[in-house]
């Protein structure tokens, strides 16, 4: 499946799909919220990743507007800020980046008390206690990254981080984790497994043929699920059309 969308313009804190909804670049969120949900799998995809080959290609942009389009759209959403090493996505929603899934992961212990029976009388998680921010936008919920670690990606590799994307699959409609670019660090091959989809960002003008064959072979030499695309950044020449 190939992810055609675009974006050319961001606002100062980078949500155009709340401060600009009628602008190309919102509309180019939506085109992309249409592809993710009618892509071509079987099944609903309820969790993704998106990251990129390199840093500051747009990443945490995309996920951030792609979390609200779906938010809009009456699905209950997770957003995850699993960038350890770089975390932003609490400056989208200015919210302060504490807590969040550095130290829950951390407390192991913590989390695997708050497996509880389910109805099917099998072990289950209650998400209950999950590290959710509710943020301005209804239906979006945050788990910050909370406190870089010393060990990121030995944390996104737990087996406690597997359970924990189950208990928030439970939680919600959909789950989109932010994660550190495929090329510099490992933390994306070691997350992307185990989401039902990965998207990569690239930069208009910036990223490297190279680097986005690599990424895409990285990202498949461990089984990713990859998705498709997304250039960040387009120049487009001359006004967006409004409609
Ligand atoms: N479509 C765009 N048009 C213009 N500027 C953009 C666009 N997307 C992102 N930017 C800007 O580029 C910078 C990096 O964006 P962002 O933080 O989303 O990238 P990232 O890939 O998550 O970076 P990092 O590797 O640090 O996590 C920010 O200053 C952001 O405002
Ligand atoms: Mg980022």
């Amino acid at each position: 499946m190939t992810l055609q969308a675009s974006n050319n313009s961001l606002n100062a804190s980078g949500l155009v799909t709340l401060s600009e909804p009628k602008s190309a670049a919102a509309e180019a969120y939506r085109l992309l919220r249409t592809n993710v949900q009618f892509g071509d799998v079987a099944q609903p995809l309820r969790s993704l990743v998106v990251t990129s080959a390199r840093p500051d290609e747009g990443k945490s942009s995309v996920i951030a507007n792609l979390a609200v389009v779906f938010a809009q759209m009456d699905q209950r959403v997770i957003l995850v800020d699993a960038d350890l090493r770089r975390p932003t996505l609490h400056q989208f929603f200015g919210v302060p980046n504490e807590g969040g899934l550095s130290s829950y992961i951390l407390k192991a212990g913590g989390f695997r008390d708050n497996l509880t029976p389910n109805g099917n009388g099998k072990s289950g998680y209650s998400g209950s206690n999950l590290p959710l921010i509710q943020t301005n936008v209804p239906n979006l919920r945050l788990m910050t990254a909370g406190q870089p670690p010393s060990n990121p990606a030995e944390i996104l590799g737990s087996a406690t981080m597997r359970e924990l994307i189950e208990g928030l699959k439970q939680e919600s409609d959909i789950v989109l984790f932010d994660v550190p670019p495929v090329l510099s660090v490992t933390d994306a091959s070691i997350l992307a497994p185990h989401v039902d989809g990965v998207i990569l960002v690239f930069r208009a003008g910036r990223t490297k043929r190279d680097d986005s064959q690599q990424a895409k072979a990285q990202l498949q030499k461990v089984h990713a699920h990859i998705l498709g695309a997304v250039l960040s950044d387009v120049k487009v020449r001359g006004k967006a059309v409004s409609y």
